[in-house]
């Protein structure tokens, strides 16, 4: 009996099966297309019975179980990770979340949930654990490929922390690249960063730039994480990798139901701007209006957290379906188009209609002038193209906020 209770309870946590009460909710999942049959089933009895009051929807996904590609998430419940989760939900992978939770909450994987309709796995497992994490591949056989976002990401805390950054973004890469040929995993992707080009000698910046001496710990993992990789593929390892460097993500889910929660005082322009929106902090602060720029604030090249999550999609549909032209592929993931600080201020007014007050104040100590992404190898190799509108995204980051009040969160 116990035995079947743990594989009844294995099966729910996959979301491989659900649990019903009622015929009214079978109907519903059946017409929706949620499920193809369903049986009764009282996993404390000895036998099924069709009819019984504790009914359990046989899922479609059940069906085609066998032949989805399961992607291993490191970081999945953080802030682009569950976006990530949702659109390989939506194109049809299994996903397995590893997270060890350090910056992100349990419940984010209910609210996956609540939006694809697949609950994913989930194991609270830290990276830098090679034992849990070799344990999590044995429990998951057949994963294909690996998105890993797990890493520690506050520039400002890199420098007065800097082994601990590196090692938790250095030792979680390495126990990865280790464990792939061990449960033929075939492809990573890695969470790079376009702060591996520094200021920039020509702008919008190719991936062909030089990468430029890193402006803090933080920085300079991302740049050794990529070496560390190239190194391991070089060294005959038979996986495979493509580096995104994103530019600067912002933005929530439409359903405002997963989007980024900050630490304390938010260090990143979007988060502190809705937060004065919304009244928690009194005024945001506008570092330097002296720069060599249009109207003197830094230029940055803010992405749609949806517009990103989805080119992982892509990339892992790349590597699995051996499209990649070589085995360790770069591609910048940003819009092409530089916007300012004071350019995304009078955007988020005309979008939100919500008045934000501001100030401008001196500049912040490492901060680049500006920077911005030729998206074009990823436009015309990847077939992706970020195509959200700044309105539209800063609509999403307010809606985020407002969730967040009324959920009472923040
Ligand atoms: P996030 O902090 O929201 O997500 C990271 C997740 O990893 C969190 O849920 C955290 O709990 C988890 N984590 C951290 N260390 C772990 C460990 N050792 N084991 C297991 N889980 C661990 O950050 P994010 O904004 O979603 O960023 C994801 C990735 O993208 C990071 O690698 C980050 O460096 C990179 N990146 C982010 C940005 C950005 O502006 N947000 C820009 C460029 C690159
Ligand atoms: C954006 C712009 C600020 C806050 C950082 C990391 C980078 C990457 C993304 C991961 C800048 C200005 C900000 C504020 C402001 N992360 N600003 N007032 O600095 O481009 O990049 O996050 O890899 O590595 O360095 O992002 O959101 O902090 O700043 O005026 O209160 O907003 O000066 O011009 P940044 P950000």
């Amino acid at each position: 009996m116990e035995e079947k209770m743990q594989v009844y309870e294995e099966l729910v946590a996959r979301g491989l099966i659900a649990q019903v009460t009622n015929e009214e909710e079978i109907r519903d999942m059946v017409n929706n297309g949620k499920a193809t049959f369903y049986i009764g089933f009282d996993p404390t009895a000895d036998s099924l019975h069709v009819g019984h009051f504790m009914a359990l929807c046989l899922m479609k996904r059940l069906q085609e179980a066998g032949n989805k590609p399961i992607a291993l998430i490191g970081g999945g419940t953080g802030y682009i990770g569950s976006h990530t989760v949702v659109e390989l939900q939506n194109s049809g992978y299994e996903v397995v979340i590893v997270d060890n939770l350090s910056n992100s909450r349990a419940d984010v994987v209910d609210h996956i949930e609540q939006i694809s309709g697949i609950r994913p796995a989930f194991e609270k497992v830290d990276c830098l654990d090679f034992e849990g994490m070799d344990a999590v591949f044995a429990k998951y056989p057949g994963i294909k490929g690996i998105i890993h976002f797990a890493a520690s990401k506050a520039v400002g805390e890199s420098v007065q922390k800097p082994l601990m950054y590196y090692r938790n973004n250095l030792v979680s890469l390495i126990n990865l690249l280790e464990l792939m040929p061990k449960h033929g995993v075939e492809g990573i992707i890695f969470s790079s960063s376009c702060t591996v080009y520094g200021q920039p000698d020509h702008l919008p910046v190719t991936e062909a730039a030089p990468i430029k001496k890193a402006e803090s710990p933080y920085g300079n993992t991302k740049q050794i994480n990529e070496e560390i990789i190239r190194d391991t593929v070089a060294s005959g390892s038979p996986i495979h990798a493509i580096l995104l460097r994103y530019f600067n993500p912002i933005g929530a889910h439409p359903t405002a139901l997963i989007g980024e929660l900050p630490n304390g005082v938010p260090q990143n322009l979007i988060p502190y701007l809705t937060q004065t929106a919304m009244g928690i902090r009194e005024k945001l602060s506008v570092f330097g209006d002296d720069y060599n720029t249009p109207d003197g604030s830094c230029i940055r090249d803010y992405i749609y957290v949806v517009d990103l999550a989805k080119a992982h999609v892509i990339a892992m549909d790349r590597i699995l379906n051996g499209k990649q032209k070589d085995k360790v592929e770069v591609f910048n993931i940003g819009t092409g188009r530089g916007l300012s600080v004071l350019e995304l201020i009078n955007a988020f007014e005309a979008a939100t209609g919500v008045k934000l007050n501001y100030q401008i104040v001196g500049r912040r100590a490492g901060d680049i002038e500006q920077v911005w992404a030729d998206p074009s190898y990823a436009n015309n190799e990847l077939g992706w193209k970020a195509d959200t509108s700044i309105e539209e995204t800063l609509r999403s980051a307010w809606k985020w906020q407002l969730h967040l009040r009324e959920e009472g969160i923040m």
